[in-house]
């Protein structure tokens, strides 16, 4: 087999090797996909311009992440049942993130428990991701779960109040293999779920719908907070107006993020959306981005336009597909290593030197001609 170099080896990879129904999970976008090729296609329509001659014999990429020092800006996402791509799962990712000082979001809808992860990668640096169920008291139990365990953030994802349609799921009747099960759902969302279960799509997605709460709204941000001594980052925030409302009851992060493409299809492309968020939220909250991240020239544009770090949410399940922890290591490596590169060549040698300066829209261009 010819060496993987880039994330779409490994995207191509995973294609060829997972079965049918977990490849078509991992890789659907919503409805019609439209906002799944926007996802990437963005990032294209973005040109940079490199400074020269500026002594790039040292480049360094470290940053901090809500005041936890990272080696370079590009984490992981929370993705669900990561024991389906390799068996072991959220536990091979933490392990990779934490080799390489990075940060991983463990999902809710995890297939090992947040104990498990924590206890594999001891000193890594992680967050949890977290849905308000109908009942407040197991959201509170899962949160103290993460806090004792180390976790360092709260990420609550605000763009799921009920599942988006993701056609290949009916198609298939997507149901959690039989023997990997969602390790932190307390036992009333467990039996909420076995039931769901028994049922296979099309009807899971409805069921699913009542294992998180919807009728969260503003309120219930402050009530996050006053629950926990985390820090609260709220995720799939696509609008400046969403952004300040956040920013104004009191949240550390804002996540710019459409779900990957899986939940509202016909939304822009993150990156189309984060100049407006950046100015709304006017640097009262540290920003991160995800979405079709592939290439480390994306990480760079993102940074530019104003996120303080981005992750990556299938790359990293195409790296478990591929060789587990170490799989996802290299994932996390080549992305690294050509976000590295793209700083050189574009004449930055730190974090601090990417400036908004360094992305034009191509339109730019054609309007000079
Ligand atoms: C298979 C899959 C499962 C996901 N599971 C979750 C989840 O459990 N919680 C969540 O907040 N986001 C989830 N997401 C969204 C990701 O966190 C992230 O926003 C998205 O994958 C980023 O886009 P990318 O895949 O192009 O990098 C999931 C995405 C995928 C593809």
């Amino acid at each position: 087999m010819a060496a993987l170099v880039c994330v779409s080896d490994f995207e191509r990879y995973a294609h060829e090797h997972l079965p049918k129904s977990a490849r078509d999970y991992y890789f659907s976008g919503a409805s019609g996909q439209q906002t799944l090729e926007e996802n990437t296609a963005a990032f294209r329509r973005l040109r940079l311009r490199p400074r020269v001659l500026r002594d790039v014999s040292r480049v360094s990429t470290e940053t901090t992440l809500l005041g936890r020092r990272i080696a370079f800006p590009i984490c992981a996402a929370p993705t669900g049942i990561q024991r389906m791509a390799h068996p072991d799962g959220e536990i091979a990712t933490a392990k990779a993130l934490a080799d390489l000082s990075s940060c991983m979001t463990l999902s809710w809808w995890s297939t090992t428990s947040i104990e498990d992860v924590a206890r594999s990668a001891p000193g890594g640096v992680r967050w949890f991701q977290l849905h308000i169920d109908s009942s407040r008291e197991t959201t509170v139990d899962l949160i103290r779960r993460a806090e004792k365990m180390g976790y360092e953030a709260i990420v609550l994802t605000v763009d799921m109040p009920m599942m988006g349609q993701r056609y290949d799921h009916i198609r298939n009747r997507f149901v959690l293999p039989r023997s990997l099960k969602f390790e932190n759902f307390s036992k009333e969302t467990a039996s909420k779920f076995s039931e769901t279960q028994s049922q296979g799509n099309p009807r899971m997605a409805r069921r699913l719908q009542t294992m998180i709460d919807p009728t969260l709204n503003w309120d219930s941000v402050p009530w996050l907070i006053s629950v926990t001594r985390l820090p609260i980052v709220l995720k799939g925030i696509l609008t400046g107006k969403d952004a300040r409302e956040a920013v104004e009851r009191g949240v550390s992060g804002i996540w710019v993020s459409n779900h990957g493409a899986r939940q509202l299809d016909g939304v822009p492309a993150t990156i189309e959306v984060l100049s407006e968020i950046v100015h709304a939220v006017d640097g009262r909250a540290e920003i991160y981005l995800d979405g079709g991240i592939r290439h480390g020239t994306d990480v760079l544009k993102a940074l530019a336009l104003g996120a303080r770090a981005v992750f990556v949410g299938r790359p990293i399940l195409f790296g478990l597909a591929y060789k587990g922890a170490d799989g996802v290591k290299q994932v996390m490596e080549i992305l690294r290593e050509e976000f590295r590169t793209a700083m050189a060549l574009s004449g930055c040698t730190s974090l601090n030197d990417i400036s908004r300066a360094l992305v034009a829209h191509e339109s730019y261009y054609w309007s000079k001609l």
